[in-house]
C-alpha cells in the first residue's frame, strides 16, 4: 500500500503543511519523522488559522491518526501547549501517537543552541533557538532520554537531574545560567505522566496500519538543502529532512515508499544564514517577502527571498528520488512584469553542471537565468490548469522540462482551497 512522502526541495517553508493538508485526506496516518519544533507548518481554513510546530498537520481531520515518530526530537512543552490550543479550538487531539523512541529536548539543550550561536559571533547559523542541534548531538553522544523513559517515573526524574546537573557545569563554564534543576525535574516529571495517553511503538503501529492497507504520508519538517549531510553545512539543520530521512525517522523500509512529492515555491526563500545564489537583495526582493509575507512562522523572522532555482530543484530530484512537484505561491507573483527563472550555474565563467559540494563553491555561482513574461492579473482563483494565465502556465511547463519531473499541484493562495491540480488540460 501507498507511502507518500513530502519533502521541501528548498530551504524550509516552500508551503508543506498546505500540500500535506491536500493530500492528508487520503491517508489515515500522517507521520512526522525529523525536526522538531522549529518547524512551522501553517494551514489555513477559512478564518482560522494554524501554525503548527510538532504536531502532524493531518491532525485537522478527524480520519487522521497524527504520528510523531522515532527520528523527531520533541520539546514536551511545545507538544502540549499545542494540544491545548487545538483542543480549545475543537479538534480532537486524543488520537495523536508518539514514539517510544523519540528523543526530547529539555532546557539545557536551549541553553547550549544559544550559548554556541553566540560564540560563533559574525558565523552565526541563525538558528531557531530550539535546542534541535544539541538534543540530536545528545542522541548521537548516547546520553539522551527518550519518551519512551518517562513511564518509570523514579528513573525518569532521576536521569532529567542527573542531566540536568552535568549541564549546568557546561552551561556555566561557557558563561551561561544554570537551571533550577528542581524546578526542571519538577516540570518534566508532571509532562511525563500527562504524555503517557500518547506513547505507542509507532514502528509497529505504521507496520500494521499498512499491513491493514491503510496509506501514509510522511511529513517532512525543514527541507533538503538544510539537511545534514546534503544541504549547505554548516547552515543547515541537525537532522536527515531527506527522504532517505523518512525511513530512518519511522522504521518504514525504503521500498515502502511509493510516491515522494518535492514541494517548492514558485521563487526561493531562506531564513537565517547560507549561501543563496539566486538572492535579491534589492526592492524587486523586498516585493516577495512583503507580497508572499515572508516572516518566519515560528521566530517573525524576515526571510531572504530570490528567483527560483532550477539547478537546487535537479540536485532535489536525485536526492529524494521525487516523483512529482508541488509548486506553492505562484499568486505571489501575479503582479511581477518579469519572472526570472535559474536554469544553470556559472563559476569563474565555466559552466557549473553538478550542484557544488561544498558551500564555499556554491558561494562562488553566479546563476544564468531565462526571463519570462509575467501574467500581471489575479491568479487566485484558477481552479484548473486552463484558468491560469498563459504565461503563468508557460513558467510551470518550464520547471517541468528543466527538473524533468511533472508539476502535480500550483498553489494560487494560502486557503485550503486554494490550488490547482496541473494536468491534462494545461
Ligand atoms: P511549511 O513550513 O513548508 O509548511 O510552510 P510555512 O507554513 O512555514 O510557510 C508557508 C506560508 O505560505 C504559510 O503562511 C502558508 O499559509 C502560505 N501558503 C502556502 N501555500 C500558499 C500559496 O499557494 N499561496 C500563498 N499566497 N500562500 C501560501
Ligand atoms: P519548516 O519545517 C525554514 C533553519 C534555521 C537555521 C537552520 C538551523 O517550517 O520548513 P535549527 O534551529 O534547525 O538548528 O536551525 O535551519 N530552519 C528552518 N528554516 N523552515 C524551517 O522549518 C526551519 N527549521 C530550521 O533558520 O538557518
Ligand atoms: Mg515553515
Amino acid at each position: 500500500m501507498p507511502v507518500t512522502v513530502v519533502v521541501g526541495a528548498q530551504w524550509g517553508d516552500e508551503g508543506k503543511a498546505k500540500v500535506i493538508d491536500l493530500l492528508a485526506k487520503e491517508h489515515p496516518f500522517v507521520v512526522r519523522y525529523q525536526g522538531g519544533h522549529n518547524a512551522g507548518h501553517t494551514v489555513v481554513v477559512g478564518e482560522e488559522r494554524y501554525a503548527l510546530q510538532l504536531t502532524p498537520s493531518g491532525v485537522l481531520y478527524d480520519s487522521v491518526t497524527p504520528v510523531i515518530g522515532n527520528g523527531v526530537v520533541v520539546d514536551l512543552p511545545t507538544l502540549f501547549r499545542e494540544i491545548d490550543m487545538l483542543t480549545e479550538r475543537g479538534i480532537d487531539c486524543s488520537r495523536v501517537k508518539l514514539s517510544t523512541r523519540a528523543h526530547l529536548i529539555f532546557p539545557w539543550h536551549q541553553s547550549h543552541d544559544a550559548i554556541a550561536e553566540a560564540a560563533r559571533g559574525e558565523n552565526k547559523i541563525g538558528t531557531t533557538l530550539k535546542g534541535i542541534g544539541p538534543a540530536y548531538a545528545d542522541k548521537a553522544r548516547r546520553v539522551g532520554i527518550r519518551a519512551g523513559e518517562t513511564t518509570d517515573v523514579v528513573h525518569f526524574a532521576e536521569s532529567v537531574r542527573a542531566r540536568c546537573e552535568e549541564e549546568n557545569i557546561a552551561i556555566v563554564a561557557a558563561g551561561g545560567e544554570a537551571l533550577d534543576v528542581d524546578d526542571v525535574v519538577a516540570l518534566f516529571s508532571r509532562l511525563g505522566e500527562r504524555l503517557q495517553p500518547y506513547l505507542a511503538d509507532t514502528v509497529n503501529l505504521l507496520h500494521d496500519a499498512l499491513a491493514e492497507g491503510d496509506d501514509i504520508l510522511l511529513e517532512g519538517a525543514q527541507a533538503t538543502f538544510l539537511d545534514l549531510d546534503h544541504g549547505t553545512y554548516p547552515y543547515v539543520t541537525s537532522s536527515n529532512p531527506t527522504a532517505g530521512g523518512a525511513c530512518a525517522g519511522t522504521g518504514l523500509g525504503p521500498r515502502d515508499i511509493t510516491r515522494v512529492v518535492g514541494i517548492t515555491k514558485s521563487y526561493t526563500t531562506r531564513v537565517g544564514a547560507g549561501p543563496f545564489p539566486t538572492e535579491l537583495t534589492d526592492e524587486l526582493g523586498d516585493r516577495i517577502v512583503d507580497i508572499g509575507r515572508e516572516f518566519g512562522t515560528v521566530t517573525g523572522r524576515r526571510r531572504r527571498a530570490g528567483w527560483l532555482d532550477c539547478v537546487m530543484l535537479r540536485h532535489a530530484v536525485k536526492l529524494n528520488s521525487l516523483t512529482e512537484l508541488a509548486v506553492t505561491k505562484l499568486d505571489v507573483l501575479d503582479t511581477f512584469e518579469q519572472i526570472r527563472v535559474c536554469v544553470g550555474y556559472r563559476r569563474h565563467g565555466v559552466e557549473v553542471t553538478n550542484y557544488p559540494d561544498l558551500s564555499t563553491t556554491l558561494e562562488e555561482v553566479e546563476p544564468v537565468y531565462v526571463d519570462l513574461d509575467g501574467w500581471c492579473c489575479d491568479s487566485t482563483k484558477a481552479r484548473t490548469s486552463s484558468d491560469l494565465p498563459e504565461q503563468a502556465r508557460a513558467l510551470i511547463s518550464l520547471i517541468e522540462s528543466e527538473v524533468g519531473i511533472p508539476v502535480r499541484i500550483v498553489g494560487v493562495g494560502a486557503e485550503r482551497d486554494d490550488y490547482v491540480i496541473w494536468g491534462d488540460d494545461a
